[in-house]
């Protein structure tokens, strides 16, 4: 019999005391994917212990990089890195794996990497990616599920990316930094993970300039070196757990942030009635778990982030009115409505339009956990909701939170990991 995690909640309490948040997932996977762009070995600190940064780990290993991650540092050696290619194996599994496209074709000519497909809300283009390396002079092919690229050696050029997108920002950028000529990358995501990844491609000896706005320019250089980085704080994980601390009426102080990368998130808290101090690398956030409806519609950097939007629905489900949450960057993002539905959420679905009533209380019932967010949105339900909540495939939200029960147990949830077994 497979036996498989599931996370166990009964709600109710308030939440109180300090979390230290970790390093960003978003931040280190195009970073780890960075530094097949230059042999030697690289010392990458505040990894967050996540299952995307294993799999990517396993990624480069497969493609002769050696990788050791341990107590959240990262050792990466890259002098034997021979195989140029990302099996759907992987790439299936996540779909950060394509950043490795941008370092081969723009260091080594070639590359040979799986198409993502889609994941649990729809399809996941990658179109940007293959038309921004195509102006760079690659030449791209799709076999068999695969995108195989070569090149001479890439030739700067102007890139204007149909919409913001982060991860097309960042393989183009791994791409440009090694081609010959300059390269103008407008309409470019300004999300920090990718401000991250430009400050460590400079310290490796990449010239980028205009790092923070949309508009990227890069002075191609031939060859880079291998340097040590740290990982900035994750703002997601953090915003996961302010919502919790507002939700069950707590006084939490969420250690180890940068606020300024939560500017749209903290308004619309302060505006949802909780009261927001922000004290050096952190915020405390008290309520009294009266919550406010306030509307919300996602947007690219500095905007509401679209990876708060399940989590700020919880929220809203038990606020004093309604209220209208609108996803603008992947329009069916609502895996987790039905789930929150079973726990007596009161949804209506229109398009990318979700209609929120407030409700005076969730119940706790057994959920399934469908993506890495929307796992986020149940245990979030779950802190509040009266009675047990059974999270099921909580391998989701293991890709991109560090152990979250062990987290929220210090703050007063009542919370553990069980098993249950695989029912096909
Ligand atoms: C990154 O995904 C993040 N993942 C996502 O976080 C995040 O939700 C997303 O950015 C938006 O902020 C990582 O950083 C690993 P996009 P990405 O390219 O790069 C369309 C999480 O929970 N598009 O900015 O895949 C796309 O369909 C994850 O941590 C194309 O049409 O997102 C979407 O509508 C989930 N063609 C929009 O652009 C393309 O070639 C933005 O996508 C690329 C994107």
């Amino acid at each position: 019999m497979i036996l498989m995690d599931k996370i166990v909640i009964v709600g109710g309490n308030r939440l109180k005391g300090s979390v230290q948040i970790s390093g960003s997932k978003n931040a280190v996977l195009p970073i780890m994917a960075g530094t097949l762009l230059a042999d030697g070995r690289y010392h990458i600190q505040n990894v967050p212990m996540l299952r995307d940064v294993k799999t990517m780990s396993r990624l480069l290993q497969s493609m002769g990089t050696d990788v050791a991650l341990y107590e959240h540092v990262l050792q990466i050696e890259t002098k034997n890195c021979s195989i140029f290619e990302a099996p759907y194996d992987l790439v299936k599994t996540m779909r950060a794996s394509i950043y490795v496209l941008g370092p081969l074709i723009g260091r080594f000519g070639y590359g040979k990497v799986s198409l993502p497909g889609g994941c649990a809300w729809g399809p996941r283009p990658v179109n940007f990616h293959i038309e921004g390396l195509q102006k760079l002079g690659a030449h791209i092919e799709i076999e068999g599920g695969y995108i195989v690229a070569k090149a001479k050696r890439l030739k700067g050029a102007r890139i204007m990316l149909p919409q913001p997108s982060v991860g097309a920002t960042g393989n183009l950028l791994l791409a440009a930094v090694l081609s010959k000529g300059s390269t103008l990358i407008e309409n470019a995501a300004q999300e920090p993970e990718i401000a991250s990844l430009s400050d460590f491609l400079n310290k490796m000896g990449a010239h980028i300039g205009g790092i923070g706005t949309s508009s990227l320019e890069i002075e191609g250089v031939d060859t880079l070196n291998p340097t040590d980085m740290s990982v900035i704080p994750d703002r997601i994980e953090a915003g996961t757990f302010l919502i919790a601390a507002h939700l069950t009426g707590g006084d939490v102080k969420v250690e180890e942030i940068n606020a300024r990368h939560l500017t749209a998130l903290l308004k619309h808290l302060r505006k949802s009635g909780a009261s927001i101090e922000v004290v050096n690398h952190a915020v405390r956030i008290q309520s009294d778990g009266q919550i406010k409806p306030v509307n919300v519609t996602t947007d690219v950097y500095p905007g509401f982030p679209t990876d708060m939007q399940a989590q700020w629905m919880v929220l809203m489900s038990l606020a004093k009115g309604s209220s209208v949450i609108t996803e603008k960057i992947f329009f069916d993002r609502f895996t987790h409505v039905s789930e929150l539905q079973r726990l007596g959420a009161d949804i209506t679905l229109d398009h990318n339009k979700a209609v929120v009533w407030g409700v005076d209380h969730l119940c706790g019932a057994p959920v399934m956990s469908t993506d890495l967010r929307a796992s986020a949105s149940l245990i979030l339900a779950g802190l509040v909701a009266a009675g047990r909540t059974d999270i099921s495939r909580v391998y989701h939200i293991d890709r991109g939170y560090e152990h979250i029960e062990e987290k929220l147990k210090p703050l007063g949830a009542e919370i553990w990991r069980d098993q249950e077994p695989l029912i096909i």
